[in-house]
């Protein structure tokens, strides 16, 4: 077996304000590749290419796969899968190039400010979260949902305009961002922040009014910070496990039947190793001792990417949850919104167990379970890779924003709340 050595070219300058930067050239001159086939034959490419590369990444689930080949591999790769029959379609042909793309140029990003047209930082992120918290100080908060293996805060975005005397509105909970890799999950969440804010669309500012939102762009921040400067496609946290391995995929992690379907227990697995124990991650166990603090949450939201799907609990099973019809009917709402925007068509809703495949030990059928939250959904965004081009960032953002405006009118005609005098929870 050949040892990959990867090549992290350090690209360092000193800006303005003296900070250094690590860019991620990791993936220079590596192929993305979709790829098609019977199940069979695409485990005998991944094999064959793993035996002669163990660091050959190969992204697979039950609609499609994904194969990332270094460019030594490259024409091994095409006549393994031509002789096995796998159908691969180049979608980049230099990753590195994607990555640069997303990212803002230096000039951009400090003429400008955070927006929508490129993906960033951690840092950055919070600094908005900040900026715009300042300036509408009388109904939003920065708040703290948890900390990180490297020491960060997850923070987030409260937004609670004034309500009637006496009235104690539902709770909204938006987490987004827990896979490191998925970065069009943070990028849409601050996006619908930013519509909440801003928006004229008495649509939109009544959804505001509604609720008492609790926003986290990033629940994994350490994880994306790794996806952003070192590799893109880094799913997990940071933690280090006893044998020098790093990171547990943290949706895999919540306890509830955990370690059961899609999990590995193998420290190293690059994508689902389910920790060495339910809530081993700090994230995972201080995001959920936050959760769990909250009186009258009624919403409880989730953003991954990608499949264009819309998932409801229990992700490890067929059964359905007392109030699953309720949950349908709300979410065909929210997709029929979301379908005005750009006609794009989601699967579900459905459990992943019958839509996508099993999984245990994700935050959505933990706080269903544990919690009993009424309203529990899990969005897989649009995409047919992890790279979304970051131009095109609004139209998943106005996109959601409407979704979310579905799910709201759909529970409020199912009397899950009523937004103007009293509040009753089912
Ligand atoms: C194989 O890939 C080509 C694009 O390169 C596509 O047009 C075709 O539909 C694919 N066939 C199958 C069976 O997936
Ligand atoms: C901070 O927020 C204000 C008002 O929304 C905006 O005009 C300004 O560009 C923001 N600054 C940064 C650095 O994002
Ligand atoms: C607000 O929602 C209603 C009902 O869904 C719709 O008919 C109307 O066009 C929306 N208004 C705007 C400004 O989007
Ligand atoms: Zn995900």
């Amino acid at each position: 077996m050949i040892r990959k050595l990867f090549l992290i070219y350090t690209f360092l300058y000193i800006n303005g304000s003296s900070s250094m930067k690590l860019e991620n050239n990791k993936y220079n001159n590596y192929k993305y590749y979709y790829v098609k086939g019977d199940a069979s034959a695409l485990d005998h490419v991944k094999n064959y290419m793993l035996d002669k590369d163990e660091s050959f990444l190969y992204i697979g689930d039950i609609k499609s796969a994904q194969v990332i080949v270094p460019p030594e591999l490259n024409s091994a790769f095409l006549e393994i899968a031509k002789n096995d029959k796998v159908n691969a379609t180049l979608l980049y042909d230099d990753i590195a190039e994607v990555i640069r793309a997303e990212k803002p140029s230096i000039l951009r990003s400090k003429k400008r400010g955070f927006s929508w047209d490129a993906y960033y930082d951690v840092n950055d992120i919070y600094k908005y979260l900040s900026n715009i918290s300042k300036t509408y100080p009388q109904w939003t908060e920065e708040i703290v949902g948890g900390k990180t293996y490297e020491g960060r805060e997850i923070r987030g975005l409260r937004i609670n305009t004034p309500a009637a005397e006496g009235v104690e509105k539902p709770v909204f909970f938006i987490e987004s961002g827990i896979h490191a890799r998925e970065w069009i999950a943070p990028a849409t969440t601050t996006y619908f922040i930013n519509q909440l804010l801003t928006s004229s669309n008495p649509n939109v500012t009544r959804l505001r009014d509604q609720f008492d939102w609790r926003i986290f762009p990033t629940v994994n921040p350490d994880g994306y910070h790794y996806s952003y400067v070192v590799d893109r496609y880094w799913r997990k946290t940071r933690s280090i496990s006893s044998n020098g391995c790093i990171g547990a995929d943290p949706n895999r992690n919540w306890d509830y039947n955990w370690g059961q379907y899609s999990s590995s227990d193998n420290p190293c697995d690059y994508q689902v190793y389910a920790g060495s124990r339910p809530f081993s991650e700090i994230e995972t166990k201080t995001l959920s001792s936050y959760i769990s603090g909250i009186d009258n949450l009624l919403f409880y939201v989730a953003f991954h990417s990608y499949a264009s799907l819309l998932l409801l609990p229990y992700s490890d099973s067929t059964e359905h949850v007392h109030n699953y019809e309720d949950l349908v009917q709300i979410g065909k709402a929210s997709l029929e919104y979301g379908y005005k925007v750009n006609e794009e068509k989601y699967s579900g809703p459905g459990t992943a167990a019958e839509t996508l495949y099993k999984a245990s030990g994700g935050s959505m059928d933990w706080v269903r379970y544990a919690l009993n939250t009424p309203l529990v959904f899990t969005y897989e965004l649009r995409g047919s890779s992890f790279h979304w081009p970051a131009e095109r960032i609004p139209e998943q953002g106005e996109e959601v924003t409407q979704m979310m405006l579905g799910l709201a009118i759909e529970a409020e005609n199912l009397g899950y709340f009523y937004s103007d005098s009293s509040l009753s929870l089912k």
